[in-house]
């Protein structure tokens, strides 16, 4: 049984067309995929594919409009029951720490509100926390301003960890860094997952930092799996015409999906209400033809390597 099982989540928002108009934006489309203990799977995707967007639904800050998430088989239905074993990092570390507040407080209200640990045991769990993320435990009376951004996203990472959790969902986390920093940010979350048997879904833009980080790679286009699997099948011998198309659009490690793909970032046409279903990505695919159109392509492949596309 798998530690998470996502299974056919969908979503929409509703979205302003001009004057009273109203439409229905499909951001997710059936998202399905798993995790096992102690695995990172990184989620690559150009901007506006619906990453963050299937972040919020695994930690429960959104509710999928269909589909369900299984937790080692059990459905994700309880928040406090979430709220303990999957955490969220977020791109920003300002965002995530209160700035008027002293660290060891921000560390110790989760450990508040979900557990029953002594004050000393409290104590003991911040320290040995923040020694986990490379920091010592008398900076913990510092206010986050105190700290420079590497470090305060070892803070977050230290906060994420506290209450000892099963999955940390990473959307951008280490995004923000300098080159130097986001090594040791990941040198840690590998040792993280060895040491603690830790898994993570990690969201980046960065094809070098997936192939140094993960162990899976799921690639999302317009908010549908379009192609995953184990990170040497899929960047090493990508199979669907968007994967290659994000390996060439990378010329060189450390370039970043965001700034290659210079094509339009919207995606056109993708739901003409005449259509039925259809391959999402047709519009721009070079090898697009009739049956693209007509229906759509089922997720085809092994464990390792699996993609939706006609043509493969
Ligand atoms: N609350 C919302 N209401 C309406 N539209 C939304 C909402 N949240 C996200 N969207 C839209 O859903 C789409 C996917 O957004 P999302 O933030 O998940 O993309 P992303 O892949 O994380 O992009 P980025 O790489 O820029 O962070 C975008 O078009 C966005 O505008
Ligand atoms: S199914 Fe058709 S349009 Fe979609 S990726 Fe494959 S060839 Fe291109
Ligand atoms: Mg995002």
């Amino acid at each position: 049984m798998s530690l998470l099982s996502v299974h056919k989540i969908s979503k929409s928002y509703k979205e302003s067309t001009g004057f009273l108009g109203i439409n229905e934006k499909k951001v997710l489309r059936e998202v399905s995929f798993q995790l096992e203990s102690a695995q990172i799977l990184a989620v690559v995707g150009e901007s506006g594919s619906g990453k963050s967007t299937l972040a919020r639904q695994i930690v429960m800050l959104e509710q999928p409009d269909s589909g369900e998430i299984f937790l080692h088989g059990e459905p994700l239905q309880s928040e406090a029951t979430v709220h303990q074993k999957i955490r969220m990092i977020f791109q920003n570390p300002a965002a995530s720490l209160n700035p008027h507040k002293r660290i060891y407080q921000q560390l110790e209200e989760p450990l508040i509100n979900c557990g029953d640990l002594s004050q000393s045991e409290r104590g003991n769990r911040i320290r040995e926390n923040l020694e986990h993320v490379g920091l010592s435990a008398d900076q913990a009376s510092r206010y986050p301003h105190m700290f420079s951004g590497g470090q305060r996203q070892r803070i977050a990472i230290a906060r994420a960890l506290i209450l000892k959790p099963e999955i940390i969902v990473a959307d951008e986390a280490v995004s923000a860094l300098d080159v130097s920093i986001q090594a040791q940010i990941l040198n840690l979350i590998l040792d993280l997952k060895d040491e603690m048997g830790m898994s993570w879904l990690f969201i980046a833009h960065d094809i070098s930092v997936v192939n140094v980080i993960a162990d899976r790679v799921m690639v999302l286009y317009a908010g549908k799996v379009l192609e995953i699997g184990c990170v040497k099948d899929v960047l090493g011998n990508p199979l669907h015409p968007y994967t290659r198309k994000l390996l060439q659009c990378v010329p060189k490690m450390g370039a970043s999906l965001k700034i290659v793909c210079n094509e339009k970032l919207s995606y056109p046409d993708i739901d003409p209400p005449s259509m039925g279903s259809v391959c999402v990505y047709r519009n721009r695919c070079p090898l697009a033809d009739k049956i693209c159109g007509e229906s759509e392509p089922p997720m085809m492949g092994s464990a390792s390597q699996s993609v939706a596309c006609f043509k493969v």
